[in-house]
């Protein structure tokens, strides 16, 4: 068997991605490894979001093409968002990588690695409308053996004026139900606990069978049903999609957890609408109220982009508010990147870096303040606790998630990663609830 090594950046359906590839190079005899120093192949899985994000892949390329140089035999590739982007432009940049692989050629993987041989190189950038991968069973060797990713749709049709996403990865397009229940049966049956749904945008999943048209309501309700032991989650959800009948969904099954990431880009109408975000603040504030009603103790995180063109400091404040009337447990806070290609490079980036820097700082100092409130609030409850493994600090303490999607501690050395267990809360940071053990492992 050779050995591949797989480093992935970017969003969890890159995660997912790399998975796929994992599988995909398995049939060609390629076995995962943790060490790049000892791989045959080594794949690169890029993300083009910001600048930020672009520079880290391609310092790292330069170290790769060391290696290379130390090592002729080895293989080096880079795929994904950056591959599609750059394209020929990334040969340029990086000399020496082998082959480059856009989200939807992974298929072609065996060949272009055939291909790529001496000083020939391969690429394969071609965006499908169909491609979802869904007869490949992922190697799921990177997020442990309590909680999976499943992939349920890939690409976006949103086009925020910002975003890169719907240029490297295409149209929207929804994989089969049967497909996901049959990875989701396999999961199950491999002994996981957990399971997030993924796409660029959850809600718009859809897709017509013989009698029946599944919207993402009716897979979640489906998969909920089924799997009565398996707690759910999924990402992303746009608010422009959130339906009443999704808030409902979530409501009535307790094994699809009370907690969802809702990115709300800016707390500000004319931000909103330069974004090409398509609700208004207000409507987004209906939307989380609608959840509380539903699920009182849900928590809610987002996303937030910081000095979008045009971005006065009012707009800012109104961020600001946003993030308190909303009371996000969680948020990614990001200083806006100008990408090529996109509506939004067409307007001028006026906001100066520094300013950026200020009101970056500010929420992210806000945000430290509202998951601490939001997590002292915890203290003297109970939740119900998915054992994940032990604590990085000590190896008498044991960690897990509630429901909520926060991080319990608590003293304890025999529980099985895996099970449930009951724990009240007895003290906090921003980042992590600290509990006590009330009841001993119980499989639910
Ligand atoms: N499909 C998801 C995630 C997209 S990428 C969604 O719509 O929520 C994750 C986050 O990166 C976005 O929510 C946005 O906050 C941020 N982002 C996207 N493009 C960006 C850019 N050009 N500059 C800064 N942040 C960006
Ligand atoms: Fe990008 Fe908007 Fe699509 Fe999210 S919904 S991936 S931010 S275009
Ligand atoms: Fe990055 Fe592509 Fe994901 S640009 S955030 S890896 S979809």
């Amino acid at each position: 068997m050779k050995k591949l090594y797989i480093e992935t950046y970017g969003c969890q359906m890159n995660v997912a991605d790399s998975e796929v590839v994992a599988s995909i190079l398995r049939n060609e005899g390629y076995i995962p490894c943790a060490d790049p120093k000892e791989a045959d192949l080594i794949l690169v899985n890029t993300c083009s979001i910001r600048e930020n994000a672009e520079l880290r892949v391609i310092a790292r390329g330069k170290q790769l093409q060391a290696l290379k140089r130390k090592n002729p035999e080895l293989k080096v590739g880079f795929i994904g968002c950056m591959a599609e982007r750059m394209n020929e432009d990334l040969f340029e940049k990086l000399k020496g990588i082998d082959l480059l692989a856009g989200p939807d050629s992974y298929r072609n993987l065996p060949e272009l690695l055939r291909k790529s041989s001496g000083n020939l190189k391969a690429s394969d950038v071609l965006l499908s409308t169909t491609e979802t991968y869904e007869d490949i069973a992922p190697e799921h060797y990177q997020t442990g053996d309590i909680t999976a990713f499943v992939s349920i749709m890939r690409g976006c049709n949103n086009f925020c004026s910002y975003c890169v996403v719907p240029y490297t990865r295409g149209r929207e397009r929804s994989r089969p139900v049967q497909s996901i229940l049959r990875e989701i049966e396999q999961l199950n049956q491999q002994g996981f606990k957990e399971i997030t749904l993924l796409g660029q945008n959850v809600n718009s999943y859809k897709i017509e069978t013989e009698n029946t048209e599944y919207h993402f309501p009716t897979l979640l309700e489906t998969i909920a049903k089924k799997y009565p032991q398996l707690r759910l989650r999924f990402a992303t959800s746009h608010p422009k999609d959130l339906s009443e009948d999704l808030v409902k969904t979530m409501a009535a099954f307790s094994n699809i957890c009370n907690s969802i990431h809702l990115p709300v880009q800016s707390g500000s109408n004319n931000m909103l609408k330069a974004m090409n975000r398509r609700y208004t603040s207000d409507e987004y504030m209906t939307k989380i109220e609608l959840l509380r009603k539903h699920m009182p103790n849900i928590t809610i995180s987002t996303d937030i982009i910081t000095g979008f063109c045009g971005e006065t400091e009012d707009d800012h404040q109104q961020t600001v508010e946003m993030m308190r009337k909303a009371d996000y447990y969680y948020s990614y806070m990001f200083k806006y990147s100008q990408r090529d290609g996109t509506a939004a490079a067409k307007l001028i980036d006026d906001v100066s870096d520094e300013i950026k820097g200020r009101r970056l700082q500010e929420i992210i100092d806000l945000q430290q303040e509202l998951s601490l409130q939001h997590n002292r609030r915890d203290i003297g409850k109970t939740f119900e606790v998915l054992v994940e493994g032990f604590s990085k600090r000590s190896s008498k303490q044991m960690f897990g998630r509630t429901e909520q999607n926060k991080v319990v501690v608590f003293d304890a050395q025999n529980i099985e990663p895996g099970s449930y267990v009951h724990v009240i809360v007895e003290a906090c940071s921003t980042a992590t609830l600290k509990g006590k053990l009330i009841s001993g492992s119980q499989e639910v």
